[in-house]
């Protein structure tokens, strides 16, 4: 949930390589962004609304900006860059980042909240402070200068700190300082080093065409840059910290497009290869795992959105698999659970991003408790890993549409594994897993997606449709639906196929589009008779399933998986979806009102 991206070295273009990194972190927020930049002793801003991958600087109009983006000809350049997901304020350009003081004696860009934002503004009032936007970064750059009164830069950066409360990343210049000072607490920052150059991003990919050589700032840490020199502190007691330069092996090629027109269909593709990477983990690591939840005096799994079905899929496969009763809750939901903590309970906590604020907020939570974290997450150098005691790697590379595809199919798969592993039968899991994965390599080719395209066309101009399916596939309905509503913008619901006569049904009229998901398992002669109910009410049946059934008006043919049928399953739904955005003409990889990662509760 919005993106930082700043430079500081010696390249004349700074602004322009900070937009560039900006662009390959629009996935985090797309609603305006903006930059700044220190020329002459002063310091300039640009900002826009909409997309910033729409922005070429060569044809870029400037008239009404205070700037022109070209060379800067400082002996260091310092520039820093934002794009937003909008939180505090409307979306206008007033209220993009960066934020600044009334003469941009500081000049910031912030991801996350501040929470007390509010009564330090009032504060800051009664000191003469002037404010021109609703935000709450705008309040940070106003207590830096506050604190400048009596302190340094790097001083006021670090007593503003002390009195921030909330989870945030911010990037800060000052006109009268070679200094940029950056502090991350809670939400995701960093950096990328190359000589004397460094690169301060919320993402790794987006620096990788500069280095791939990082220093990881974790939480409660910031550091400062001067003359190409970095120095890192801790954000309590002030410490210098030592650091050293970690290298890592991701490749710019897979967190680009290539000859695919949406990151969201080269990711579906990718589940060929995604799926095989997650299979393939440390035997180990997930024995010692399937131990914990063995011994475990209660085991909870909790996720947001997608990687929240994940975990309730979780509960269904430990108690089919593993007879074990697991508990899923959704990381803003977690607190209920708080009594029911000790030390010997295990947390097994889901994400894409290892950033969401609710699921860390919910680790946070447990770990007061003394419960030990498992993490099942895709970005290995997020917050969420660096908090856990075990992270199980989804190895599945950048993910960088915002429906989530292939790190969903990734976690089901682990999930799948360690309720095997539990059951004490993980070679047999395993082997499951891997015909599986073969069996979508088959199926991810273009007549299957021509096939599905076909019942988008039928449906493509639906006000509604629904998705049912029972036990496993439950919530395979309810994560179909919801990739249906963040790129179609079709109203999509999922139901457990037998509440449907229970109010639901209700709903279907005349060409009603309603998925079914049958499997060949103990619930396939029920779930085909809901089916039947809602044909008879006019319904439209799209059956996925791996046999051809009277009930169903359009097949979508599955293998016959068996334990694995939620991936099987999920993945037409991906593609139905992503062929509904595309012919609804709605941008697939950057949906309206969303972000790739939710850093606010
Ligand atoms: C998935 O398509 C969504 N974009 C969203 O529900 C997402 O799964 C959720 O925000 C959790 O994100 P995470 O996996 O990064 O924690």
């Amino acid at each position: 949930m919005c993106g930082i991206f700043s430079y500081y070295g010696k390249k004349k273009n700074a602004p322009e390589i900070v937009i560039e990194g900006l662009k390959r972190l629009e996935y985090r927020g797309y609603d305006s962004w903006g930059i700044a930049y220190k020329q002459d002793s002063e310091i300039h801003v640009h900002k826009e609304t909409g997309k910033i991958s729409e922005f070429k600087v060569e044809t870029a109009d400037f008239k009404d900006s205070e700037v022109s983006i070209g060379e800067v000809k400082e002996k260091f350049t310092l520039s820093i860059g934002h794009s937003r997901w909008a939180t505090h304020g409307r979306v206008n350009k007033t209220n993009s980042h960066p934020h600044f003081t009334e003469d941009k004696d500081i000049v910031l860009v912030h991801n996350g909240i501040f929470e007390n934002y509010s009564e330090v503004k009032a504060y800051l009032k009664k000191k003469g402070h002037k404010f021109i936007t609703e935000t709450d970064t705008e309040v940070i750059a106003h207590l830096i200068e506050e604190h400048l009164k009596t302190h340094d830069f790097l001083e006021a950066v670090k007593m503003a700190i002390k009195e921030m409360e909330g989870r945030f990343a911010f990037v800060v210049i000052s006109k009268n300082s070679n200094k940029m000072v950056a502090a991350r607490k809670g939400s995701p920052l960093i950096i990328g080093v190359k000589g004397k150059e460094y690169f301060i991003a919320s993402d790794i990919p987006a620096f990788l065409p500069h280095t791939n050589k990082i220093y990881y700032l974790d939480d409660n840490q910031l550091c400062s840059i001067e003359n190409g020199e970095i120095e890192f502190f801790d954000m309590d007691s002030f410490d210098p910290i030592e650091k050293r330069i970690v290298e890592i092996e991701l490749d710019i090629e897979s967190a680009e497009k290539g000859e695919f027109p949406h990151f969201m269909i080269k990711e579906i593709m990718e589940q060929k290869d995604t799926l095989n990477r997650a299979i393939n983990q440390n035997e180990d690591q997930i024995l010692k795992v399937a131990d914990a939840i063995n011994k475990a005096y209660g085991t909870y799994v909790v996720g947001c959105g997608t990687a929240g079905k994940v975990g309730m899929v979780g509960e269904f496969l430990f108690s089919k698999i593993a007879k074990k009763h697991i508990n899923f809750s959704f990381g803003s939901e977690f607190t209920s659970h708080k009594p029911f903590l000790t030390n010997k309970t295990l947390m097994i906590a889901i994400s894409q991003s290892g950033e969401t604020a609710d699921t860390l907020e919910a680790i946070e939570a447990a770990k007061e408790k003394g419960v030990k974290i498992v993490s099942i997450v895709n970005v290995e150098s997020s917050t969420m890993a660096r908090m856990s005691d075990i992270v199980l790697p989804i190895k599945a590379g950048p993910e960088k549409a915002v429906a989530s595809t292939k790190a969903t199919t990734s976690q089901i798969a682990i999930m799948t594994l360690l309720a095997y592993a539990c059951a004490g039968k993980l070679y047999e899991g395993k082997q499951l897993l891997i015909n599986t994965a073969s069996q979508i390599n088959d199926m991810l080719n273009p007549r299957y997606e021509e096939h599905i395209m076909g019942i988008a066309k039928r449906i493509q101009d639906v006000e509604s449709m629904y998705i049912i399916g029972r036990d496993v596939n439950y919530p395979i309905a309810l994560e179909s639906a919801i990739k249906l509503q963040e790129v179609s913008y079709i109203h999509a619901e999922g139901f457990a196929a037998g509440e449907l006569k229970h109010g639901p049904i209700a709903l279907i009229s005349e060409n009603t589009p309603v998925i079914a998901l049958v499997s060949n398992d103990e619930y396939k002669k029920e779930i085909l008779s809901n089916a039947m109910e809602v044909k008879s009410r006019g319904g439209y049946i799209i059956g996925v399933a791996p046999e051809n059934e009277d009930v169903f008006d359009f097949w979508i043919r599955v293998p016959d998986t068996g334990n694995t049928s939620p991936l099987v399953n999920i993945i037409p739904v991906q593609i139905l979806a992503y062929q509904l955005a595309v012919l609804r003409k709605n941008d697939p990889d950057k949906p309206r009102n969303l972000a790739k990662s939710v850093t606010v509760k």
